[in-house]
Protein backbone atom coordinates (compact mmCIF):
# COMPACT_ATOMS: atom_id res chain seq x y z
CA UNK A 1 0.00 0.00 0.00
CA UNK A 2 1.34 3.73 -0.43
CA UNK A 3 0.41 5.58 1.96
CA UNK A 4 2.19 8.78 0.60
CA UNK A 5 -0.08 11.89 1.31
CA UNK A 6 -1.44 13.34 -2.25
CA UNK A 7 1.03 16.56 -1.61
CA UNK A 8 4.03 14.55 -1.38
CA UNK A 9 3.30 12.92 -4.68
CA UNK A 10 2.66 15.97 -6.43
CA UNK A 11 6.02 17.32 -5.08
CA UNK A 12 7.90 14.29 -5.71
CA UNK A 13 6.68 14.39 -9.49
CA UNK A 14 9.27 12.47 -11.79
CA UNK A 15 8.41 15.79 -14.29
CA UNK A 16 10.57 18.04 -11.37
CA UNK A 17 13.66 15.63 -11.59
CA UNK A 18 13.64 14.50 -14.87
CA UNK A 19 17.38 16.24 -15.10
CA UNK A 20 18.58 14.27 -12.21
CA UNK A 21 20.05 10.40 -13.44
CA UNK A 22 21.28 12.40 -16.39
CA UNK A 23 23.19 14.94 -14.92
CA UNK A 24 24.58 13.40 -11.21
CA UNK A 25 27.46 12.47 -12.06
CA UNK A 26 28.39 15.39 -14.80
CA UNK A 27 27.34 17.65 -11.85
CA UNK A 28 29.69 16.34 -9.47
CA UNK A 29 32.75 16.78 -11.91
CA UNK A 30 31.31 20.00 -12.36
CA UNK A 31 31.21 21.02 -9.04
CA UNK A 32 34.33 20.67 -8.32
CA UNK A 33 35.68 22.27 -11.35
CA UNK A 34 33.68 25.88 -10.50
CA UNK A 35 34.97 25.61 -6.72
CA UNK A 36 38.09 27.34 -5.54
CA UNK A 37 40.81 25.01 -3.93
CA UNK A 38 41.55 25.88 -0.56
CA UNK A 39 45.21 25.21 -0.56
CA UNK A 40 47.79 23.71 -2.25
CA UNK A 41 48.52 21.42 0.69
CA UNK A 42 44.68 20.64 0.72
CA UNK A 43 45.52 19.61 -3.10
CA UNK A 44 48.03 17.49 -1.60
CA UNK A 45 45.99 15.71 1.27
CA UNK A 46 43.68 15.00 -1.72
CA UNK A 47 45.98 13.44 -3.65
CA UNK A 48 47.70 11.68 -1.00
CA UNK A 49 44.21 9.86 0.05
CA UNK A 50 43.16 8.99 -3.59
CA UNK A 51 46.06 7.34 -3.98
CA UNK A 52 47.74 5.90 -1.00
CA UNK A 53 44.58 5.09 1.42
CA UNK A 54 42.78 2.10 0.63
CA UNK A 55 39.53 4.12 1.72
CA UNK A 56 39.79 7.64 -0.84
CA UNK A 57 36.23 7.74 -0.60
CA UNK A 58 36.54 8.57 2.99
CA UNK A 59 37.88 11.71 1.89
CA UNK A 60 35.64 15.20 2.42
CA UNK A 61 37.35 16.57 -0.74
CA UNK A 62 37.13 20.34 -2.49
CA UNK A 63 33.69 20.76 -2.66
CA UNK A 64 32.70 19.75 0.77
CA UNK A 65 35.83 21.12 1.55
CA UNK A 66 34.85 24.51 0.44
CA UNK A 67 31.36 24.46 2.10
CA UNK A 68 32.75 23.85 5.06
CA UNK A 69 35.29 26.72 4.84
CA UNK A 70 32.44 29.61 3.73
CA UNK A 71 30.77 27.95 6.64
CA UNK A 72 33.08 28.59 9.33
CA UNK A 73 33.78 32.24 8.21
CA UNK A 74 29.80 33.16 8.09
CA UNK A 75 29.35 32.01 10.87
CA UNK A 76 32.07 33.20 12.68
CA UNK A 77 32.68 30.18 14.88
CA UNK A 78 36.03 30.00 17.04
CA UNK A 79 35.63 27.00 18.47
CA UNK A 80 34.95 23.82 16.43
CA UNK A 81 34.82 20.08 16.95
CA UNK A 82 35.69 17.42 14.00
CA UNK A 83 34.47 13.74 14.26
CA UNK A 84 36.55 11.91 12.45
CA UNK A 85 40.29 13.01 10.95
CA UNK A 86 41.33 11.01 8.48
CA UNK A 87 43.81 12.18 6.63
CA UNK A 88 42.94 16.00 7.61
CA UNK A 89 41.19 17.20 5.20
CA UNK A 90 38.45 18.58 6.81
CA UNK A 91 39.94 20.13 10.30
CA UNK A 92 42.65 21.32 7.49
CA UNK A 93 39.48 23.17 5.70
CA UNK A 94 38.23 24.37 8.47
CA UNK A 95 41.32 25.83 10.45
CA UNK A 96 42.48 27.77 7.17
CA UNK A 97 38.75 29.56 7.30
CA UNK A 98 39.52 30.31 11.39
CA UNK A 99 40.58 33.97 13.17
CA UNK A 100 43.93 33.69 15.11
CA UNK A 101 41.94 32.86 18.27
CA UNK A 102 39.89 30.19 16.45
CA UNK A 103 40.43 26.17 17.65
CA UNK A 104 39.52 23.13 16.27
CA UNK A 105 39.77 19.59 18.11
CA UNK A 106 39.89 17.03 15.84
CA UNK A 107 39.05 13.21 17.15
CA UNK A 108 40.43 10.08 15.58
CA UNK A 109 40.87 6.50 16.62
CA UNK A 110 42.99 5.31 14.30
CA UNK A 111 47.14 5.83 14.96
CA UNK A 112 48.33 5.11 11.32
CA UNK A 113 45.75 7.84 9.86
CA UNK A 114 45.97 10.24 13.18
CA UNK A 115 49.92 10.27 12.31
CA UNK A 116 49.27 11.08 8.67
CA UNK A 117 47.25 13.89 9.64
CA UNK A 118 49.18 15.76 12.12
CA UNK A 119 52.21 15.92 9.58
CA UNK A 120 49.77 17.63 7.14
CA UNK A 121 48.34 19.99 10.20
CA UNK A 122 52.38 20.58 10.76
CA UNK A 123 53.34 21.99 7.81
CA UNK A 124 50.53 24.42 7.73
CA UNK A 125 50.28 27.84 8.93
CA UNK A 126 46.72 26.95 10.85
CA UNK A 127 48.09 23.72 11.72
CA UNK A 128 48.47 25.84 15.38
CA UNK A 129 44.48 25.93 15.77
CA UNK A 130 43.93 22.20 15.59
CA UNK A 131 44.11 19.76 18.54
CA UNK A 132 44.15 15.92 17.03
CA UNK A 133 42.86 13.83 20.09
CA UNK A 134 43.31 9.81 19.46
CA UNK A 135 40.65 8.01 20.70
CA UNK A 136 37.37 7.02 20.90
CA UNK A 137 35.11 10.17 19.92
CA UNK A 138 32.11 9.50 22.36
CA UNK A 139 34.55 9.27 25.23
CA UNK A 140 36.09 12.37 24.18
CA UNK A 141 32.83 14.27 23.41
CA UNK A 142 32.14 13.60 26.81
CA UNK A 143 35.06 15.05 28.04
CA UNK A 144 34.29 18.22 26.47
CA UNK A 145 32.60 20.90 28.42
CA UNK A 146 28.94 21.65 27.73
CA UNK A 147 27.42 24.74 25.61
CA UNK A 148 30.69 26.27 24.69
CA UNK A 149 31.05 24.95 20.98
CA UNK A 150 29.58 26.48 17.65
CA UNK A 151 30.32 23.81 15.15
CA UNK A 152 30.45 20.54 15.18
CA UNK A 153 31.62 18.40 11.70
CA UNK A 154 30.37 14.34 12.06
CA UNK A 155 31.92 12.27 9.98
CA UNK A 156 33.07 9.28 11.99
CA UNK A 157 31.23 5.75 12.52
CA UNK A 158 28.10 5.83 10.93
CA UNK A 159 26.83 3.13 13.15
CA UNK A 160 27.60 5.91 15.99
CA UNK A 161 25.53 8.79 14.55
CA UNK A 162 23.05 9.28 16.99
CA UNK A 163 25.12 9.16 20.00
CA UNK A 164 27.54 11.56 17.82
CA UNK A 165 24.79 14.11 17.53
CA UNK A 166 23.39 13.77 21.68
CA UNK A 167 26.51 14.67 22.93
CA UNK A 168 27.22 17.50 19.75
CA UNK A 169 23.80 18.88 21.26
CA UNK A 170 25.53 18.99 24.58
CA UNK A 171 28.42 20.83 23.99
CA UNK A 172 27.20 23.34 21.61
CA UNK A 173 26.76 26.36 22.29
CA UNK A 174 22.81 27.77 21.53
CA UNK A 175 22.26 28.81 17.89
CA UNK A 176 25.68 26.45 17.44
CA UNK A 177 25.40 24.39 13.92
CA UNK A 178 25.88 20.82 13.47
CA UNK A 179 27.12 19.16 9.81
CA UNK A 180 26.89 15.71 9.41
CA UNK A 181 28.10 13.86 6.36
CA UNK A 182 27.29 11.02 4.36
CA UNK A 183 23.38 11.27 5.14
CA UNK A 184 22.43 9.81 1.95
CA UNK A 185 24.68 6.74 2.63
CA UNK A 186 25.07 5.79 -1.22
CA UNK A 187 21.59 5.66 -1.39
CA UNK A 188 21.39 2.89 1.00
CA UNK A 189 19.33 4.70 3.45
CA UNK A 190 16.49 4.49 1.38
CA UNK A 191 16.08 0.27 1.40
CA UNK A 192 18.45 -0.34 4.39
CA UNK A 193 20.01 -3.56 4.08
CA UNK A 194 23.49 -3.28 6.57
CA UNK A 195 23.88 -1.92 10.07
CA UNK A 196 25.66 1.35 8.68
CA UNK A 197 22.86 1.63 6.40
CA UNK A 198 19.76 1.31 9.23
CA UNK A 199 21.99 3.75 11.38
CA UNK A 200 22.09 6.33 8.98
CA UNK A 201 18.58 5.98 8.31
CA UNK A 202 17.79 6.11 11.80
CA UNK A 203 20.00 8.71 12.34
CA UNK A 204 18.19 10.99 9.87
CA UNK A 205 14.77 10.45 11.76
CA UNK A 206 16.18 11.49 14.92
CA UNK A 207 16.99 14.38 13.72
CA UNK A 208 13.98 15.55 11.43
CA UNK A 209 11.94 14.63 14.82
CA UNK A 210 13.93 16.71 17.37
CA UNK A 211 12.02 19.93 18.14
CA UNK A 212 15.47 21.81 19.29
CA UNK A 213 16.74 21.63 15.95
CA UNK A 214 16.00 23.25 12.80
CA UNK A 215 17.48 21.19 9.96
CA UNK A 216 17.95 21.61 6.02
CA UNK A 217 18.94 17.58 4.07
CA UNK A 218 21.23 19.09 1.50
CA UNK A 219 21.96 16.79 -1.67
CA UNK A 220 25.58 17.72 -1.96
CA UNK A 221 27.53 14.70 -2.89
CA UNK A 222 26.60 11.54 -0.59
CA UNK A 223 24.41 14.28 1.35
CA UNK A 224 24.81 16.97 4.34
CA UNK A 225 22.42 17.53 7.33
CA UNK A 226 22.93 21.33 8.38
CA UNK A 227 21.36 21.26 11.82
CA UNK A 228 21.22 24.85 14.06
CA UNK A 229 20.91 23.92 17.76
CA UNK A 230 17.96 26.15 18.90
CA UNK A 231 17.72 28.47 21.69
CA UNK A 232 15.79 27.27 24.67
C1 LIG B 1 34.97 9.32 6.75
S1 LIG B 1 36.49 9.39 7.58
C2 LIG B 1 36.65 11.09 7.97
C3 LIG B 1 37.02 11.94 6.78
C4 LIG B 1 37.52 13.31 7.13
N1 LIG B 1 36.53 14.07 7.88
C5 LIG B 1 37.94 14.08 5.88
O1 LIG B 1 37.65 15.26 5.78
O2 LIG B 1 38.56 13.50 4.99
C6 LIG B 1 36.09 8.69 9.15
C7 LIG B 1 37.23 8.63 10.14
O3 LIG B 1 36.67 8.48 11.44
C8 LIG B 1 37.47 7.61 12.18
N2 LIG B 1 36.60 7.01 13.21
C9 LIG B 1 35.59 6.13 13.00
N3 LIG B 1 34.99 5.82 14.18
C10 LIG B 1 35.65 6.53 15.14
C11 LIG B 1 35.48 6.62 16.55
N4 LIG B 1 34.54 5.91 17.19
N5 LIG B 1 36.31 7.43 17.23
C12 LIG B 1 37.27 8.16 16.58
N6 LIG B 1 37.47 8.10 15.24
C13 LIG B 1 36.67 7.30 14.53
C14 LIG B 1 37.98 6.59 11.16
O4 LIG B 1 39.16 5.96 11.61
C15 LIG B 1 38.19 7.46 9.93
O5 LIG B 1 39.51 7.92 9.82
Amino acid sequence: MNSEPEDSKKRTSPAIYCFMDAVARQAEVYAREHSSPISGLLEEVEDFSLGATPYPSMLTGRVEGRFLYLIVQLCGARRIVDIGTFTGYSALAMAQALGEDGQIVTIERDRHYAEIAQGFFDRSPAGSKINLLRGEAIEILDSLPAGETDLVFIDGDKREYAAYYRRAMRILRPGGLVIVDNVLWYGKIFHPQDDDSRAVAEFNELVNSDPGAEKLFLTIRDGLYLIRKRSA
